[in-house]
Formats: C-alpha cells, structure tokens, sequence
C-alpha cells in the first residue's frame, strides 16, 4: 500500500506570510492578535471562510496605548495601502437614535434622509478596495458603551454578515474584519500586572511577560468580558486577544519605528527640503527614557518624540538652519534635558544615500 504523505498544515500561503511579516515590523509584541488576524485572512483566501459571516469576528481588550488600533490600522495598511481606510465607530458617541442615524442612515421621508451618507453603507466599505484586495475593515471602539440599539446591529453583523440600513438597503459585511476594543477587566489586569503602579515605581521588567502571569492577565481580561457581555455575543466572536503591557524591549523598538516614522514625515513635508536625521543610541536612550510611562503604553513615547525631536526640527527649518540635503545628527549628552542637534559636514554624501532609500 503507498506510504501516506505527510502534509504540514502550519504553513501558510506566500500572501499570508506577507501579511505576517508587514505586521510585525509595524506592530510590537503583540503576536497573538497578529496570529489571529493572518489566521482569518488565510482562511479567507482559501475561500474557506463560514458562508455569511464576517471573515473575522475579534475582540482586543488590554492597556492603553498597546496597539489594539494600531494593529487594525496596519492591517488596513498592508493590505490596501492605506491606514485610514479603517471605518472607525466610537460607541461612546451612538447613543441616540438620531446618532444611530449616521450610521444606517434615516427611513425614507424623515428630515435628512438623503442628505448624508450613512457610515456605514455598502459604497463606504468598498471605497477603498483596491485591484487585488476587496476586503474592509471596520472597528468599533470602547464597545462596553454601546447603547441597545447598536448593539443590536452589531450582533446583527457579527452573526449574519449583514446590517440593513435605515431606507432597507442591505449591507453586507462578509468580506469585512470586525474589530471591537474594549476597557473592560483593565483595572483587574493592571492590579495583577503590578499593585504598585499607582507609585510609578514599577520596574520596566514586570510588565507582566512571564508567562504565567500573562495568562493571569489574559484570563481576568476574558473572565470580565463574560462577566459584561452575553454568551450569545461571546459565542460571536472568532477570539477574544487580551494585548500585553509594553516592556522596555518593546518599547526601544517602538522608538525606531517612530523615528523611522519621522523621517517619512520629513522626507513628504512640502515645506521641507528634505534632509536626514541620524540619531544616536544614546538619543534613543533618552527619548525612551523621556517617553516611559508603563500606564499609558507607547503613547508618552510618541509624545516625548514630538517633543524633543520634531518641534526643535520645525524651528531649525523655520529659521533657515537645516539645507536641502543636509544629515542632521541628534545626540545627547548625560544630564542634558534636551537633544543636541549638528549638521554633519558630509551632507552632499548623506543626501545621496537619502534619496536612493526613497
Ligand atoms: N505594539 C505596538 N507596536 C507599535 N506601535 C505601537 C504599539 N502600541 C502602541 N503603538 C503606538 O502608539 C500609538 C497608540 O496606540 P493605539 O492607538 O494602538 O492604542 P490602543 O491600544 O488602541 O489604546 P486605547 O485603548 O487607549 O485606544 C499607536 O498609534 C502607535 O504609534
Ligand atoms: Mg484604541
């Protein structure tokens, strides 16, 4: 009898793969939901996807600050080419029913009907398919504030693929990624994380990585959102991901994304004439320094950069300091509450190399 062929079904597709690896340039420390989301998108091009449901269904609870939208969006980015194609809903501000209305859209004959596009229309999900990628991506934010009524429609969606809006055209969803963060369980999970926090003496090395204490956050993350949210729900989603606290490994990194971040910025600005910014280790160090706060996740990171790096560099371009095609190098110096900024004398070399990376 022929011997049977052993197959490995762990592997992934060439586009999945690709998927995984923009993610995790873009996103840090966050592989569980990176998982899941190449998962979904896997099964999907296989065209093995359940009939009428969205091609994925998750729930990102976790700190502030840790990258539930960033995720999101660098999906959205690796797949169309575009952060802000993500249709973003902040439950908090559909209360009512006339706010319903921006989303579905009011019945024919009521006072506006017709007036705005509701958000969420067939035309809005697929304005930014491209060529090759018709998928949408839609993220409901702080969905422990959603009122009845929106909730009704997103179980609607989470179960059926499909919202009916207000004139009774149907959308469907099913080539749609439904994203919903939450808060809940957070002051449960920063207790376990460190009981400290509040003194702000928390080492950066307990952010709660071990593995074990990792599945004690994950799980009081996921025993609240059973506490909050009804099984009919829960039996919705695809997987509940609870994101981790950013250490100062993740952190670091983090940093040289968003410097990396920085010179795009510098290198679009039409006011600019582009130069290079090359920043030390040791300016690294004091930004990360400068931008930790394990509360808040990456965010006073993001906050210390502006800060430090690119308010000083508006003025230096304000005041005629920095040339087209200049290298400006960033330093510091132990003590120093600020960055220190020269132009490098090679500049011509530099800019060479710049506008061959562009
Ligand atoms: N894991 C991460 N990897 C890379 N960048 C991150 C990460 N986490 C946060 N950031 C950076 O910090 C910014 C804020 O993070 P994000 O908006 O994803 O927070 P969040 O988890 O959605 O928080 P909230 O619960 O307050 O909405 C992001 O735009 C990104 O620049
Ligand atoms: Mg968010």
């Amino acid at each position: 009898m022929p011997r049977l062929t052993l197959l490995d079904p762990t592997r992934t597709g060439m586009q999945a793969e690709d998927l995984e690896s923009r993610l995790r340039r873009l996103v840090i420390g966050q592989d569980e939901a990176i998982h899941q989301i190449v998962r979904a998108y896997q099964t999907y091009l296989a065209g093995l996807a359940p009939v009428g449901r969205p091609i994925g269904n998750f729930l990102f609870l976790g700190p502030t600050g840790s990258g539930k939208t960033r995720v999101v969006e660098a999906t959205a980015e690796s797949l169309v080419n575009d952060p802000r194609s993500v249709i973003k809903i902040d439950c908090a501000e559909f209360q009512h029913s006339h706010e319903i209305a921006k989303l579905i859209g009011s019945p024919p004959g009521y006072l506006g009907h017709r007036e705005t596009q509701p958000l969420l229309s067939q035309e809005a999900l697929n304005q930014h398919h491209t060529e090759k990628v018709k998928i949408s991506f839609v993220l409901f934010d702080e969905i422990e504030k959603a009122s009845d009524a929106l909730w009704n429609l997103l179980l609607g969606i989470l179960d059926k693929a499909t919202l009916t809006l207000g004139d009774n055209r149907k959308v469907d969803f099913s080539a749609a990624m439904i994203f919903l963060t939450g808060k809940l369980g957070a002051t449960e999970m920063s207790s376990l994380l460190n009981p400290r926090l509040g003194f702000h003496v928390a080492p950066l090395e307990d952010t709660g990585n071990s593995a074990k204490l990792r599945a004690r956050i994950s799980g009081a993350g996921i025993a609240a959102a059973r506490r909050k949210f009804t099984p009919e729900f829960i039996n919705r989603l695809d997987k509940v991901v609870v994101f981790k606290s950013l250490g100062a490994e993740e952190l670091r990194r983090i940093v040289n994304i968003e410097l990396e971040i920085v010179q795009q910025r510098i290198r679009a600005a039409a006011a600019s004439k582009p130069f290079l910014i090359d920043v030390t280790d040791t300016a690294r160090e004091f930004l990360l320094t400068e931008g930790t706060d394990v509360r808040y996740g990456a965010r006073p990171l993001k906050r210390a950069i502006e800060r430090m790096l690119v308010h000083p560099l508006s003025n230096l371009m304000a005041s005629g300091q920095i040339h087209r095609g200049d290298c400006i190098r960033v330093s510091h110096e132990e003590g120093s509450v600020a960055l220190i900024f020269g132009r490098e004398p090679e500049a011509v070399k530099a800019w060479g190399v710049a506008t061959r990376a562009a």
